[in-house]
């Protein structure tokens, strides 16, 4: 099912083509393919909130573009709904329709073979993002690339951020025992960002200096109707032992805290929740003091850094002045978002990707 399909405002004159002639390469080719660029991009699931907000932003940038370089952009999204067998039909037809680029965020990211084989037969460059695929698929062709963060940077900031919030704050120890009881909130089962933020951030947690217990955690998928859910179970299990609820993400956060809500539980009686993404709706709940603290990946710099790459694939062969690790990567960095900071956050401009 295509979603939309984002048409481009303006026709212009590129500067690519000027400098095409200057690299004496094929100038009626490029001319076709850099007045109009088609981009076809297909999501794991539309409704997930950071992708849903990274597409926006990729919307958002695509007409500064169209306006700053005069070309025009034509976006088709697809929503995969959760199924890679409907992700693999829709890339088979975003090359038919003539798609210059293919931005895909994967369903199951152990399972790229087959785009990667239908676009290396139609010679059509692929972006992966956000879902990053395991190491060495991305090495099967030399037109494949993936726009995604520093994953471990984003454990690791939740661990700081936890780590401080426990030594600063005398009521993040409930119980007074010296130890910090938590449970983890972890998003889908083998996708990178879950395995390394749990990871990462108990860790850092304890080489900062802190005692934790684990009392339990669920696999809630991003969800924050189904954390809310697996919130519920695990305080009829641990009561008001919990003193830390560690989320991979701020959808699954809120979640916990819809919980403790609808537990009518008193706010002042309540664990420490950290969150990573930054999204609005987490950063409302940073500045209301329902949140202690999140993380912000930067959606702003992924939009731009995934399309600025597209429209470079769709002009040449090569990544042009585009810097990417080992030639085949932009990643992003993340940043702490604690509680004074959040505001300037919700109107977070992009980090420029060089
Ligand atoms: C993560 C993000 C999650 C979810 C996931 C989907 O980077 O933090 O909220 O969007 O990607 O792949």
């Amino acid at each position: 099912m295509v979603i939309r399909v984002r048409k481009g405002v303006r026709i212009g004159i590129l500067a690519s083509l000027v400098a095409c002639v200057f690299t004496g390469c094929d100038f009626e080719k490029q001319t076709d393919q850099t007045e109009s660029v088609r981009i076809g991009v297909t999501v794991y699931n539309q409704y997930d909130t950071f992708v849903s907000s990274l597409m926006e932003e990729f919307d958002r940038y695509a007409s500064q573009k169209e306006e700053e370089d005069g070309i025009e952009i034509i976006i088709e999204t697809y929503n995969a709904a959760d199924s890679q067998s409907n992700q693999n039909e829709q890339v088979e037809k975003m090359i038919n329709d003539g798609c210059d680029v293919i931005c895909v965020n994967l369903v199951d990211r152990t399972e790229p073979a087959t785009i990667i084989d239908m676009a290396e037969k139609s010679d059509t460059p692929v972006i992966f993002f956000n879902r990053e695929l395991v190491e060495g698929d991305l090495g099967r062709w030399d037109r494949l690339y993936y726009v995604g963060a520093k994953t471990f940077e984003s454990g690791i900031m939740q661990g700081e951020i936890a780590a401080d919030l426990f030594k600063n704050d005398e009521e993040a120890d409930k119980n007074k025992d010296g130890v910090w009881q938590y449970i983890v909130l972890e998003g889908e089962a083998g996708h990178q960002d879950a395995i390394i933020r749990t990871e990462y951030a108990v860790s850092t947690i304890v080489e900062n200096g802190v005692k934790v217990e684990k009392l339990g955690y669920a696999i809630a998928n991003w969800d924050r109707a189904q954390a809310q859910t697996k919130m519920s179970h695990i305080i009829d299990q641990c009561g008001d032992s919990i003193e830390l609820v560690i989320a991979n993400n701020d959808d699954m956060a809120l979640g916990a805290i819809d919980a403790l809500k609808t537990l009518e539980i008193p706010q002042e009686e309540w664990p420490v929740i950290v969150g990573i993404d930054g999204t609005d709706v987490g950063l409302e709940a940073v500045i209301n003091g329902e949140m202690a603290a999140t993380v912000y990946n930067d959606k702003e710099g992924q939009a731009k850094g995934m399309l600025d790459l597209a429209c470079q694939l769709c002009i040449s062969k090569d990544t042009g002045s585009l810097t990417l690790e080992e030639g085949k990567y932009i990643r992003l960095p993340y940043a702490k978002v604690e509680p004074g900071a959040a505001d300037s956050f919700l109107h977070h401009e992009s980090s420029d990707n060089k």
